[in-house]
């Protein structure tokens, strides 16, 4: 039974996506334009479901995230669906209810996922039938890595040039079953990050000396994950992963005060991949504004990664996923 119906209501799901090539900086804050595209990952075990429900007798708009009211979140959601209120020429207010099957904040990609189910959902209440890139531009003004999460499978993301932000947008590289890579997540710290992406990006572009040539260095790295991936090349792609996370978390660490995002654990997870990897394991690790490390594996290496990893002190929890699909209706 699909939950989008002529009342008003809708429900939508969104994967979490990680970046193997990062977005770290904005060019634009107001229209929350990246400073550079990003290339990433769609996971279907990490998900958001969301359900929006039009609710024309309330003031403003209303969320519940994990059962909870997050109050502190509602400018942002109610900005995000005064794009799509536009659009459809309504100016009702909506109740939001959203679940994470992961934890919210840690670094685990849920403003990628939530964001990318809430304007899916909300464009279904709204009677709205847009195009995957509107969804997608629509989503990014909401998070910047939620115009990733419409797509599913390997997604590049474009910063674009347009004063609007009209060319800023995802689109899919390459769909999940082409090459079916699965990710384990070592958890080394639950809660909510201290400093989150948006202020750490904004403290990077605005102190760190090597922010400039972070944003430098990005064109060459889009075209070489872009072609590993085109060419299902797992060492060409482990390299340009490590090697643009590593610089993305140089310019943060560079940063003033300075933005360490990494535990104890997160560096020894980091050496334990590139040790197997140095074995002959095909998997690699990527970082985000968290502790959490995510290694990248191909088919068949899942197994020996999730031993090593559970065998490193201060790893309190495995997460496992292959790759999914793009936000959808349920
Ligand atoms: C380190 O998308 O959370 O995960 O646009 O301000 O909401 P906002 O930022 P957000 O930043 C993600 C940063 C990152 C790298 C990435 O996902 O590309």
């Amino acid at each position: 039974m699909t939950t989008s119906d002529r009342h008003g209501r809708a429900v939508a799901r969104a994967g979490a996506n990680f970046a193997l090539v990062k977005y770290w900086g904005k060019a634009d804050e107001r229209l929350n334009v990246p400073a550079v595209g990003s290339i990433s990952i769609t996971l279907d075990a990490l998900f958001t479901e969301t359900e929006v429900e039009l609710a024309p007798k309330q003031r403003s708009d209303e969320i519940v995230l994990d059962g909870k009211r997050r109050d502190e979140d509602l400018a942002k959601i109610t900005a995000c669906v005064d794009l799509l209120r536009r659009k459809a020429g309504i100016d009702t207010r909506v109740r939001v209810a959203s679940r994470n099957n992961f934890p919210t904040g840690a670094g685990l990609a849920s403003s990628a996922s939530g964001f990318a189910a809430l304007v899916r959902a909300a464009e279904a209440a709204f009677g709205l039938t847009l195009s995957p890139r509107e969804r997608s531009i629509v989503a990014r003004q909401g998070s910047g890595s939620a115009a990733r999460s419409i797509f599913g499978g390997f997604v590049e993301m474009h910063a674009g040039s347009a004063p609007d932000g009209s060319d800023s947008f995802a689109e899919p590289l390459l769909e999940s079953t082409a090459w079916p890579l699965e990710v384990v997540i070592a958890v080394t710290a639950k809660g909510e990050k201290e400093v989150g992406s948006r202020s750490g990006m904004t403290r990077s572009a605005s102190s760190s000396p090597y922010y400039a040539a972070w944003v430098a260095g990005q064109p060459p790295d889009l075209a070489a994950g872009r072609a590993a991936i085109r060419a299902r090349d797992f060492a060409a792609l482990a390299d340009v992963a490590e090697h643009n996370c590593l610089k993305m978390h140089a310019a943060a660490l560079a940063a003033r005060p300075p933005l360490v995002y990494w535990n104890g654990a997160t560096v020894e997870c980091l050496h334990a991949v590139r040790r197997l990897r140095a074995g002959g394991v095909p998997v690699f690790f990527t970082i985000d504004a968290g502790p959490q490390l995510k290694a990248v594996c191909a088919p068949g290496a899942r197994a020996e990664v999730e031993r090593t990893l559970r065998a490193v002190p201060g790893v309190l929890e495995l997460l496992a996923s292959t790759l999914g699909r793009g936000a959808e209706l349920r």
